[in-house]
């Protein structure tokens, strides 16, 4: 976005970058970006590979609607401009928990294809990982945890996705999980699986990173 109220802001560079902290954790920091329609099982999956990755003694941090859309955008609707805002206020968010080193996990309804594009244009070739939740609609609404389908059938729900609102299914995702008849601990492995065949475990110090020169307090 375009930015024309901070003109005199000047981006001031960490000593302890990115590199350091990922030497430190032993892993890499990335973002796994669920996305699917609501019901698919995107926070379930998500919070299940956290609670794995953390076992492994990973850094990780889950985003998802509940610590969000109540806080920094409570502010934001489910507009076609609203979720574009949700979603690029998330993807800032998430840069910068590449840069804290972290794995940050995210479970958004993101329904559309260029507002997740914007975010995987926002880091790095490899830093975001789409993970496509794959469940029919019939099956979401057949779960409907939320109750929210029955309302939006009942036109209480304006522009509800799936239903009066449209899911545009990523094209090249790098995972597609079928959350919809694949078991929970399967689907994990999957995700898991793939984070070791992209080596984001193996990480080793960089030659490059500085000594470490803490003063004397
Ligand atoms: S997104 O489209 O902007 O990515 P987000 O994931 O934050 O959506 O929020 C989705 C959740 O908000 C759904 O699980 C649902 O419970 C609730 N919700 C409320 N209104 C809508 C709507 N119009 N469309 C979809 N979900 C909605």
């Amino acid at each position: 976005m375009k930015n024309t109220k901070n003109n005199n802001v000047v981006w001031h560079h960490a000593t302890v970058t990115r590199e350091r902290r990922e030497a430190q954790n032993g892993h890499k920091s990335i973002i796994l970006w669920f996305t699917g329609l609501s019901g698919a099982g995107k926070s379930t999956l998500a919070h299940a590979v956290e609670e794995e990755l953390h076992r492994m003694g990973c850094q990780t941090f889950v985003f998802d609607g509940d610590n969000v859309r109540h806080g920094l955008n409570s502010d934001l609707g489910f507009s076609k401009e609203d979720r574009r805002e949700n979603i690029r206020r998330i993807g800032e968010m998430c840069k910068l928990f590449i840069e804290a080193g972290v794995i940050a996990l995210t479970a958004f309804i993101s329904p559309f294809r260029k507002d997740r594009d914007v975010v995987r244009n926002m880091v790095k070739d490899g830093d975001f990982i789409e993970i496509y939740c794959d469940c029919s609609i019939e099956i979401c609404e057949k779960r409907d945890v939320k109750g929210a389908y029955a309302r939006a059938r009942k036109g209480e729900i304006p522009e509800f996705t799936g239903i009066s609102s449209p899911y545009e299914k990523p094209e090249t995702p790098e995972l597609i999980i079928n959350t919809g008849n694949a078991s929970l601990e399967e689907s994990v492995r999957k995700v898991i699986e793939y984070l070791k065949d992209k080596k984001l475990f193996s990480y080793t110090e960089p030659e490059s990173t500085p000594k470490k020169d803490i003063p004397d307090l």
